[in-house]
């Protein structure tokens, strides 16, 4: 992202289908290093799962301990929470959007048993890896946040987990992407089509699949008739979708000024808004947001905050994370051998996406990657 290298002639020339923050971010890393791009999407760049999130940057607290994770997915997490100081300290020199990026701490708390074992089980992880975490008294711990409830019965400070802005992040991404020489923003479905048994993209080489939960029914055209893409690799059948429903309160001074984590529920200050999140729904994408999620949110955070009771509601909507059967990206080539994927970031996309672009940009200008990355390839879901 750095160097700003004209289109090179001996570099492949790259579509992505999917213009979020991984086809935006992966984009630009292509583009820095010389390739041509062309970014289709026929919605409005960042306006999906990227626009709905509410901007964590935490490791520790979404990848640490999931039941059924990848195993080396807290390892990804924290190579890339190590590449987002650079990465926001880049993207906001060079686009001017101001991105509110905090590399942390987050405080996680619990009011009941089983979010207290959670807490602990990331403790573990933390110290197993010889990283800060540190459990703090409730007394502390509302030094630090005075708006928590007294009726908490555990408190984490996790220095890993850092937020952003990220609607300035879509923002200024897209603003450098329009910008730069060698991307071109197609504000239209990527072209695809079939030509014998291989995936052809009119001008271009290689493609690279972002698309989210949506990525396996991008459209290919062959004889004159559509197809899903997913008859080229069904592993793509795998993404899965979990909405998420949100909402934002106008902040006050007895609201939190902290990240604030207590099971499925997060707080995160963001100027005069406090955003509330998240429902977790498998399977549904539409009919969201409803009133009575919203309110149950609302509830849910008022027991680890109560002044968010009765709080002036500004907004509510809703996201589409996608997740595979392990929870954790297909980063790497698919089993067509001109199309590569960066999907499936399911709660990590904002956290992955300096990473993600690294990693794909690498594989696809032809570069070796390590053997943590190659961990996350696609193929990893196909019997041995
Ligand atoms: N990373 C927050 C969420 O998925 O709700």
């Amino acid at each position: 992202m750095t160097r700003a290298d004209g289109p090179s002639d001996s570099l492949p020339r790259i579509a992505i289908a999917g213009a979020g923050i991984i086809g935006l971010s992966c984009a630009l890393e292509l583009a820095a290093r010389g390739a041509p791009v062309t970014l289709y999407d026929p919605n409005p760049p960042g306006r999906g799962a990227s626009w709905a999130a509410a901007g964590m940057i935490a490791p520790a607290y979404e990848a640490a301990c999931e039941p059924g994770v990848h195993p080396r997915l807290f390892e990804l997490c924290l190579e890339s929470a190590d590449l987002w100081p650079g990465f926001a300290e880049r993207l906001q020199r060079d686009s001017g959007v101001h991105l509110g990026y905090s590399a942390g701490p987050s405080l996680a708390v619990a009011a009941d048993d089983a979010t207290a074992q959670h807490l602990s089980g990331i403790l573990e992880n933390l110290k197993a890896k010889g990283l800060p975490g540190q459990q703090l008294s409730l007394e502390e711990a509302r030094q630090i946040e005075p708006a928590l409830s007294p009726n908490l019965i555990r408190a984490l400070k996790l220095e890993t987990d850092g937020y952003v802005n990220n609607r300035a992040v879509v923002t200024a991404l897209l603003t450098l992407c329009e910008r730069h020489p060698n991307i071109t923003v197609q504000r239209a479905p990527a072209p695809l089509h079939a030509r014998g048994s291989d995936l052809a993209i009119e001008g271009h080489d290689l493609l690279l699949v972002t698309a989210g939960w949506q990525s396996a029914v991008l459209k290919v055209e062959e004889h004159g008739q559509q197809f899903s893409l997913v008859n080229w690799d069904t592993t793509l059948e795998e993404i899965d979708s979990y909405g998420g429903q949100m909402l934002s309160v106008e902040r006050r001074e007895d609201h939190p000024s902290t990240t604030l984590r207590a099971g499925v529920i997060y707080m995160v200050p963001r100027g005069d808004l406090l955003v509330i999140g998240a429902t977790m729904e498998p399977g549904r994408t539409e009919g969201m947001p409803d009133t009575e999620s919203i309110a149950t949110l609302l509830e849910n955070a008022a027991r680890i905050v109560p002044s968010v009771a009765g709080a002036r509601i500004t907004d509510t909507w809703s996201g589409v994370r996608p997740g595979t059967p392990d929870l954790a990206p297909f980063l790497g080539r698919t089993r067509q051998a001109n199309m590569f994927v960066a999907a499936g970031h399911y709660r990590n996309g904002i956290l992955l996406a300096p990473l993600t672009a690294r990693i794909l940009a690498d594989q696809m200008l032809g570069h070796q990657t390590s053997e943590l990355a190659n961990a996350f390839s696609p193929a990893r879901l196909l019997p041995a």
